[in-house]
């Protein structure tokens, strides 16, 4: 297993008040090497907190997260994270974006914009080397975003709602493009979205989390093959799953919203 998480829960102490505010309780789950997995739940529910334990920005208040075995301890160059902005360095080029997290490795600048070239071609951003940040679209700001999380070959990559800035049409094109850089890197992926539709079309499972606190409710496996086509979100077998999850979200939406009133979950 790349992934193991034992018991783990992470509690916030608010720096005014003292509340305690419990974010994850007691989550318990397993991630294969080379998955990708997609986290959905409702807002609050501590998606983006499971991903910062795992890259080791939040320490967990109990519980174990393991990669290979190893305890999480805090950030590492085997992890990279993606998150909702872009936040590239303005006075740098797109390559020397993507450059940057080599050259604080100790990569030497020739080697690093090598391997750079290579990954901005893979996120199909040749041609725009030498252009700034502000110069580029929004969508392919995120790409370079995501070429800088994979030039340093991290072994797991965390995606905290990378698209959620982007217009429908521009999410379902990096969408495909997502999978088909994950084809080829297939590097292990947590993927957090808030979108149904998102998760199943990326997915090889979907961890749905509980109302806060955030625990497990359900992991539902996807199993369209691979290399998969915008078209199959038109099938029925996708909106079987869609009506599925979004049942799943509801209750727990219903659970956040009117916490003891009777509901889908009593
Ligand atoms: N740094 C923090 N300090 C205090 N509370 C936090 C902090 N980060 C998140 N929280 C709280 O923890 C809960 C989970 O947050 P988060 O992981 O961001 O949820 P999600 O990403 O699912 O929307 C929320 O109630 C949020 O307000
Ligand atoms: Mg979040």
């Amino acid at each position: 297993m790349k992934i193991e998480i034992e018991g783990l829960s992470v509690e916030y102490v608010l720096r005014r008040s003292r509340e305690r505010i419990t974010a994850l309780n007691d989550v318990n789950f397993s991630v294969a090497s080379g998955k990708f997995i997609c986290v959905i739940g409702p807002s609050g529910c501590g998606k983006s907190t499971l991903l910062k334990v795992l890259v080791g920005l939040q320490a967990p208040s109990a519980g174990k997260v393991l990669l290979d075995g190893v305890q999480v301890q805090g950030p590492g160059k085997n992890r990279a994270m993606v998150f909702q902005s872009a936040a590239l360095l303005p006075w740098r080029t797109v390559l020397h974006n993507v450059t940057y997290g080599l050259e604080i490795q100790g990569v030497p600048i020739k080697d690093a914009e090598k391997i750079a070239g290579d990954f901005i071609d893979l996120a199909g951003l040749s041609g725009f080397e030498e252009s700034y940040p502000h110069e580029i679209s929004g969508g392919m700001q995120q790409r370079v975003n995501l070429a800088r999380a994979l030039v340093t070959h991290p072994e797991l990559l965390l995606m905290d709602e990378p698209f959620s800035n982007l217009d429908p049409q521009l999410r379902n094109f990096m969408q495909l493009e997502v999978e088909r850089i994950w084809e080829q890197t297939r590097q292990t992926t947590l993927f957090v979205s808030h979108l149904i539709n998102e998760a199943i079309f990326l997915a090889d499972e979907v961890i749905v989390l509980t109302a806060r606190p955030g625990g497990i409710k359900t992991i539902v496996p996807v199993n369209f093959p691979r290399p998969r086509k915008l078209e199959i979100k038109k099938t029925a077998a996708f909106h079987a799953l869609e009506d599925r999850l979004s049942e799943l979200l509801d209750q727990e939406f219903h659970e956040m919203v009117y916490p003891l009133a009777p509901g889908p979950n009593r």
